[in-house]
């Protein structure tokens, strides 16, 4: 399934939506960011399922967790396509995740949810306590069998040193990034945590989102139905687009970076 992207808006529009947005954001007090690929695309990591994404060239079917576990080829193609070359250690936060940790800083943001396994969130200053990962993070692999954990650096060195499909030196058992793959669950605490804060906010800003994938795409509905308001910013459509208050067509960096000027202004008085 992939989303063509729609035209990015004209400027004066964006500009006024922009305007519209910092001005929700000034009234609130406890705002939530839900973010998706598209926020880190600009980071120049691929989103899923923009044309060009992941799923345009590879098969998700081949990317499961059954897929992992049952066969040694299906875990050397997730190490190499997915994870070794997706998440260098050169990949930095952009604007959009420096606007996220700014709102924090000026005592608006209650968490982000994010669905990203990137912890550019965290690197663009964020606390670690405020950031509620959905999917899992790439910064630890943890082993299947006897549940050892590896920093994720020590694993890339032997992946770049030619190791094809890394073993966990304790037991030799199978080593998987602490990443939530198709067809595994979410860890429970995590997004039992993430309903609550979306059910507790007053305003949920959800950037770089296609809200296709469940459950994590319930919780945008989970936060307009218990009354707070949506503002969207995403380059495609979403299935949830006619519930948000203000819908922005434009890519987050940009569009973030406009919001947190005009707020600067409304806080600074
Ligand atoms: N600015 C704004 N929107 C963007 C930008 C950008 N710079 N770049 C991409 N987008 C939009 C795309 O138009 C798309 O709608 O971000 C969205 C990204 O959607 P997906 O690629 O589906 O990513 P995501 O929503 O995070 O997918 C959820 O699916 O494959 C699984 O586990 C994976 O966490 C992922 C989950």
């Amino acid at each position: 399934m992939l989303f063509k992207r729609d035209k990015p808006m004209d400027e004066r529009t964006l500009d006024h939506l922009a305007e519209s947005a910092a001005d929700l954001i000034f009234r609130s007090k406890k705002i939530v960011a839900f973010t998706g690929a598209g926020v880190s695309t600009e980071s120049g990591i691929p989103d899923f399922r923009s044309p060009g994404g992941i799923w345009d060239r590879f098969d998700p079917d081949d990317f499961t967790y059954q897929k992992f576990v049952g066969s040694a080829d299906a875990r050397r193609k997730q190490w190499q396509l997915l994870w070794k070359d997706r998440l260098t250690e050169t990949v930095q936060p952009n604007p959009a995740h420096y606007a996220i940790a700014e709102l924090d800083r000026r005592g608006k943001l209650d968490c982000v949810i994010t669905q990203n396994v990137d912890s550019l969130h965290q690197t663009a200053g964020v606390p670690d306590d405020k950031v509620l990962e959905l999917h899992g993070s790439m910064r630890r692999v943890l082993c299947l069998q006897c549940g050892r954990r590896y920093p994720m650096a020590e694993i890339k060195k032997r992946l770049y040193d030619g190791e094809e499909v890394p073993g966990c030196e304790a037991c030799h058992g199978i080593l998987k990034p602490d990443v939530v793959l198709f067809g595994e669950a979410l860890p429970d605490a995590v997004f039992s945590e993430a309903a609550f804060r979306a059910e507790h906010c007053d305003l949920f800003i959800v950037v770089g989102s296609s809200l296709v994938v469940y459950p994590a795409a319930q919780l945008p509905a989970y936060a307009a139905d218990s009354g707070a308001t949506l503002i969207i910013i995403n380059l495609s459509e979403t299935p949830m687009d006619r519930q948000a208050s203000i819908l922005i067509r434009a890519k987050a960096g940009e569009a973030m970076t406009r919001i947190m000027q005009k707020l600067a202004k409304k806080m600074n008085g």
